[in-house]
């Protein structure tokens, strides 16, 4: 070969080269570009391994040509690589673009049931009175809804609960009320006691505004040394002030209940027409709140407590019923119907 044409062909190639690097559109075409010139079976390295073949005048010089090809290529690949590199994720970025001008989507907030908010005032006013908050189970054994309530199996009082009974080989059923957890709370500790249960209960009954199978009940408890029945009273009147405002009065009238002895029931003079009577209180001036009384020495032998030691008062408040005040609902229905126009309006965020 000679120079001239050494020469010639080193021109030629570059200048395929260049062009085609000018024409590689992207990452992908310039890998194959980098491969057909400067890789292991590229044209520029083939020649560069040719050198040898060549005569001693043509191979420094054709030496010393090719390196510099290669550094030239090696160069503008480097360029172009960048050049395409950068180009393509600008693309990527143009199209993951985030449109920060479009409005949020406004998350769903969740608020307090007009239940939930009573049965929270409750148990703060009651912690004022030095009462802890319980829970207890829903499915109850009859021994703690009924036995250990001083309401044997054979006592027709057991007929007034109503009661929704769950299949299995224990007696179980669905709680007719709070109250059995006077027991489960007397066990496990010695007197003194002073807790508020809130919670479901729920009977079999025929369904109205005033009635649903599944309603709530916030029972009350203290037991300690001589407790009367005008701890009873001052309490409730307390608790009375703090739901509904000072002016309130309240009303105790006789009442059976197996578990209480007196038992009585409750009432205040009705906060909306201030005991005049109203469409609220059904013209009697008083709305009824719930059940209550002396708990029974049976109640407090079955749980191992000597009556003659301690004694103690019992009360189970209607939830709904002063949830339906507070809301103005006049349906306990809605409560558990589920309807968010009916609730929104009560809602409380927390
Ligand atoms: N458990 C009764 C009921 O649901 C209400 C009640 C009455 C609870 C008297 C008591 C009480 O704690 O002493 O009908």
């Amino acid at each position: 070969m000679s120079p001239t044409s050494v020469q010639d062909q080193l021109h030629a190639m570059r200048h395929r080269a260049l062009a085609g690097l000018d024409d590689a559109a992207g990452l992908a075409a310039i890998t194959d570009w980098e491969r057909s010139f400067l890789g292991a079976k590229g044209e520029l390295t083939t020649f560069l391994r040719g050198l040898g073949a060549l005569s001693a005048e043509e191979r420094p010089l054709a030496g010393r040509a090719g390196n510099a090809l290669k550094v030239e290529l090696t160069k503008a690949y480097e360029a172009k690589r960048t050049t395409l590199a950068a180009a393509a994720l600008d693309r990527r970025l143009d199209a993951d673009a985030v449109d920060i001008s479009l409005p949020g989507r406004r998350p769903v907030f969740g608020g307090s049931h007009p239940l939930s908010q009573v049965i929270d005032e409750l148990s703060e006013i009651f912690a004022l009175l030095g009462y802890q908050t319980v829970f207890g189970p829903e499915v109850e054994t009859a021994r703690y809804n009924f036995d250990l309530l001083n309401i044997p199996a054979d006592h027709p009082a057991r007929d007034v609960w109503d009661t929704l009974h769950v299949e299995a080989a224990e007696e179980l059923v669905l709680r007719t009320h709070t109250s059995p957890m006077q027991a489960r709370t007397m066990e496990r500790q010695p007197p003194p006691v002073r807790v508020v249960v809130p919670g479901k209960a729920f009977r079999y009954e025929a369904q109205d505004a005033s009635h649903e199978w599944m309603f709530h009940q916030l029972e009350g408890l203290a037991v300690d040394t001589n407790i009367t029945m005008s701890d009873l009273k001052g309490t409730l009147a307390e608790v009375a002030r703090q739901l509904f405002g000072p002016a309130r009065k309240i009303r105790f009238r006789c009442d059976f209940f197996p578990f209480t002895e007196p038992g009585v029931d409750f009432a205040i003079d009705c906060a909306i027409c201030d005991g005049r009577g109203c469409r609220v209180c059904k013209q009697t001036g008083w709305l009824e709140l719930g059940g209550a009384g002396m708990v029974h020495p049976n109640v407090l032998r079955g749980v191992g407590y000597d009556p003659d030691q301690v004694s103690g008062f019992a009360f189970g408040l209607g939830i709904d019923r002063i949830a339906m005040m507070r809301s103005g609902l006049d349906d306990i229905r809605a409560f558990a119907a589920n309807d968010l126009r009916v609730l929104r309006q009560f809602a409380r965020v927390a």
